[in-house]
């Protein structure tokens, strides 16, 4: 991070009166969204007895401790809000006396979905959903926060304006719920205008609210994640990408949401030409290193995960990552995937640098 502001101050002195503004700052960071970016709210939440992101090895890496984060350290909202100088993002379930810091609040819960409960109802697999904290529920803890941080309408344009809203990643776990319970690709690409309009109506919803400046991430390359490779294996060696084992069907569902993504941002910006609505692709980000995996430090491989209990990829259903017969590997910087579901702090490092530094943000996050 120091090089990276040494970078950008070398770069403003000497180009001072090409760039007349500095890098966009924000006060205050709102993030909403899953497991990607959960800094302790699924584990204050109470919706699982003994959740194992709540013991070590989670947390390992960086705070030596389990913070309720899914992975071994640091998250992209943890190095977005490093980036801008600001502290790490408290639970919104952490905060009990209405007592709000100015820096911003994370309203991620692990497991969460854009849809709410009554959509996985209708399709009988409410039952699969490990929280009912949807991004709508998310959405009403914001509304409920803001009268307690901002009183007039005047008040809390001045301070939202300065603040950068995450609004996800956000939709993946609707489409894993789906896939688990063995949905076939075909019947969940019906499924992405509905999911992909729940996400976008909650980032007009916050731009209503006041916000001005939106990231809205699409979703990961999942065909190359361990639980995809381990619950969908093919006998078909062309179901695999050649150029780094992944599965192609999976990826290729993935860039079918965030290109209906996209095309919905695109739509919002004409409806609010003041605010900036950022797509960052993570999809693409995470591409860099499953294509050139030792250029960024990952001599372990891409697709094994760093912590489970066996099998090709690391992943064992019945022994996940921090379950009785799961082990962690002895160093997760050399992995990308951390338990088989979600990254290591060393992958998500390498995505918050392509978001803030480019040029996977799409208007630039910092400029
Ligand atoms: C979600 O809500 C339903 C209905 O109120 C309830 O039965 C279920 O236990 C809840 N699920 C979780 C994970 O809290
Ligand atoms: C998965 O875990 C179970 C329970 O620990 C174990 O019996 C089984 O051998 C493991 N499978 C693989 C492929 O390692």
């Amino acid at each position: 991070m120091k090089t990276f502001f040494l970078i950008l101050s070398v770069l403003y002195i000497s180009f001072g009166e090409v760039l007349s503004t500095p890098p966009q700052r924000y006060e205050s960071i709102f993030n909403f969204g899953d497991s990607l970016s959960d800094t302790g709210n699924f584990i204050l939440s109470g919706a699982l007895a003994f959740p194992v992101i709540g013991k070590l090895p989670y947390g390992e890496t960086f705070f030596q401790h389990a913070t309720g984060r899914c992975s071994d350290g640091r998250l992209i909202v943890d190095f977005i809000a490093e980036a801008f100088g600001l502290p790490y993002l408290p639970p919104y379930l952490s905060i009990t006396n209405g007592q709000y810091p100015r820096h911003g609040v994370n309203f991620a819960v692990s497991g969460s979905t854009a849809l709410d409960p009554e959509f996985f109802n209708s399709q009988r697999i409410g039952q699969l959903l490990w929280t009912n904290d949807s991004l709508s529920v998310q959405l009403g803890w914001f509304k409920k926060l803001k009268s307690s941080v901002c009183t007039s309408k005047q008040d809390c344009d001045n301070y939202f304006k300065k603040s950068l809203f995450l609004v996800g990643e956000i939709g993946g776990n609707d489409y894993n719920y789906a896939f688990f319970a063995r949905g076939s690709i075909k019947q969940l690409r019906a499924a992405v205008p509905v999911v992909v309009e729940a996400i976008t109506r909650t980032t007009s919803a916050l731009i209503e609210e006041g916000a001005v400046a939106l990231v809205v991430p699409g979703n990961l390359p999942i065909g190359c994640s361990a639980v995809y490779l381990t619950l969908f294996p093919s006998p078909r060696k062309e179901d695999y990408d050649k150029r780094n084992g992944c599965l192609k069907a999976f990826n290729a569902f993935a860039m079918y949401h965030n290109n209906q993504l996209k095309r919905s941002l695109e739509t919002l910006r004409q409806k609010y030409p003041q605010a900036k609505i950022i797509y960052a692709d993570y999809y693409g980000a995470a591409m860099q290193f499953f294509h050139a995996p030792r250029h960024y430090g990952f001599f372990s491989g891409t697709l094994k995960a760093c912590c489970g209990g066996g099998g090709p990829y690391n992943f064992n259903n019945s022994a996940r990552c921090g379950h009785t017969g799961s082990k962690a590997c002895a160093d997760p910087s050399t992995h990308v995937n951390w338990d088989g579901i979600h990254l290591t702090e060393a992958a998500y490092n390498h995505i918050s640098k392509a978001l803030i530094t480019g040029p996977f943000s799409t208007p630039p996050l910092t400029s």
